[in-house]
């Protein structure tokens, strides 16, 4: 009998992928069908539904799911879900597509055959009514905006069959888990008390902090990366990864934290957003998600805890896991280490308060980066990571200097 937090939804797990007996005879059905692109969001959804970690949902969100997702953050069935998981195409596509009919869906970065859609609805929403509901803004510089908006006009709904991962377990090995693998490798060390530490950052002295106080508390923390896209600019998962993994082998104590990624895109939802967070680290088996200041935020659109609020406005029972607020922390001069708004009497002066502008001004130029910020073995694999770039950088105006010649 496992002592781990129930899926969501309070039944087994629910992972779309098609068992490996009936994976030929799928692939080759699949092979016959018209083919459909799909979007770097719309494939991380795809691969966690074949995962289980949208357990239970069964597909892409009709046209009743969707709306009440937006109002209520419920399913039409009433399950708790907080952002819709839905899939677009363009109007001409659209009509070419009959109610009944599969279609194969096909991974946008190798063009293999991914899922198996059998549409049970074609409908059209309203974008804004969606992004105010979920971003609070319908602001086309907000990055999760501008993707609903660039999105097809007419969305698709049904039940999908996974044919794949992806490619996640080939790029990322054994930290791409899926919820089974967690559940199990926590069952291992014998954890029932799981935190899940979300990041699609390289790991900073403030967020190894704040997976150290989950340490204290409970059995174990999963630090869970972001592995799909996030914006231009931001550091690939592969460089993040590294980072964090050289931070766990020299600053954390064995078997007290693991390490794993997941494969969706960032939709930069702020505070809905760490309600996802909260609701698939369930399915991953952890009991508690951290979560710290401007959680899932990007610019000034959200309140730096509009994050922990949002725990307060969902009904009681929406979820088993539980979030862990934790207040903004930092490394205090005048505390002599780490210590956060909660613990630290000390003002903004005595504290390093260090934006990500900066550090990438600081890294992309060769500057000092205080120890306080950041360990060295980190900071070094960014230097290199930013060092890289550059010499990219060079060879591409030297190329393009070369051709407009
Ligand atoms: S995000 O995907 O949640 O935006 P990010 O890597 O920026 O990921 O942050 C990971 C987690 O650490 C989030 O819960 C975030 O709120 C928290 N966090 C990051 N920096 C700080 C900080 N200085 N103080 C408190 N919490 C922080």
């Amino acid at each position: 009998m496992t002592r781990l937090v129930p899926p969501h939804g309070g039944h087994d797990l629910r992972p779309l992928q098609v068992p490996d007996e009936s994976r030929a005879a799928e692939l080759r059905h699949a092979a016959t069908l018209r083919r459909l692109p799909i979007t770097s969001r719309e494939k991380g959804d795809v691969v966690m539904l074949g995962i289980g970690g949208f357990t239970p949902l069964t597909g892409f969100m009709n046209e009743a799911d969707w709306r009440s997702v937006c109002d209520d953050m419920r399913t039409s069935d009433g399950t708790f879900w907080p952002i819709p998981i839905t899939l677009s195409t363009d109007p001409a596509t659209a009509g070419e597509i009959a109610i009944g009919q599969d279609v194969a869906l096909v991974d946008p970065d190798d063009a293999s055959l991914l899922a198996v859609l059998t549409v049970a609805e074609k409908y059209r929403i309203d974008k804004a009514h969606e992004c105010k509901a979920v971003f609070k803004t319908t602001d086309p510089e907000h990055p999760g905006v501008r993707m609903v908006m660039q999105q097809g006009d007419v969305n698709l709904a049904g039940a999908v069959r996974v044919l794949g991962d992806g490619g996640f377990k080939a790029r990322y090995g054994e930290l791409f888990k899926t919820p089974m693998e967690t559940r199990a490798e926590f069952e291992r060390l014998g954890w029932s008390r799981v935190a899940a530490f979300q990041t699609r950052n390289p790991m900073h002295r403030s967020h190894e902090y704040l997976a150290k106080v989950a340490v204290e508390v409970c059995d174990g923390v999963l630090v869970h990366s972001l592995l799909g896209n996030l914006k231009p600019g931001d550091i690939p998962a592969a460089v993040r990864t590294h980072a964090i993994a050289e931070l766990i082998d020299k600053y954390f104590r064995a078997g007290t934290v693991i390490q794993a990624g997941y494969p969706l895109d960032m939709r930069y939802a702020g505070p809905r957003e760490a309600l996802l967070h909260a609701l698939f680290r369930q399915n991953y088996g952890c009991a508690y998600l951290i979560v710290g200041r401007d959680h899932a935020g990007v610019g000034s659109y959200y309140g730096p805890f509009d994050a922990h609020r949002i725990f307060d406005e969902i009904p009681h029972d929406a979820l088993a896991i539980e979030p862990l607020r934790m207040d903004w922390t930092f490394w205090c001069y005048r505390c002599g280490g780490m210590a956060s708004a909660r613990t630290c009497p000390h003002g903004d002066a005595d504290r390093l308060l260090v934006s990500g502008t900066k550090l990438r001004k600081w890294l992309s130029e060769g500057a000092e980066v205080p120890a306080e910020f950041s360990r060295p073995e980190v900071l070094g694999i960014l230097r290199a990571y930013y060092a890289s770039l550059e010499a990219h950088e060079k060879v591409e105006v030297k190329l393009s200097g070369h051709s407009a010649r």
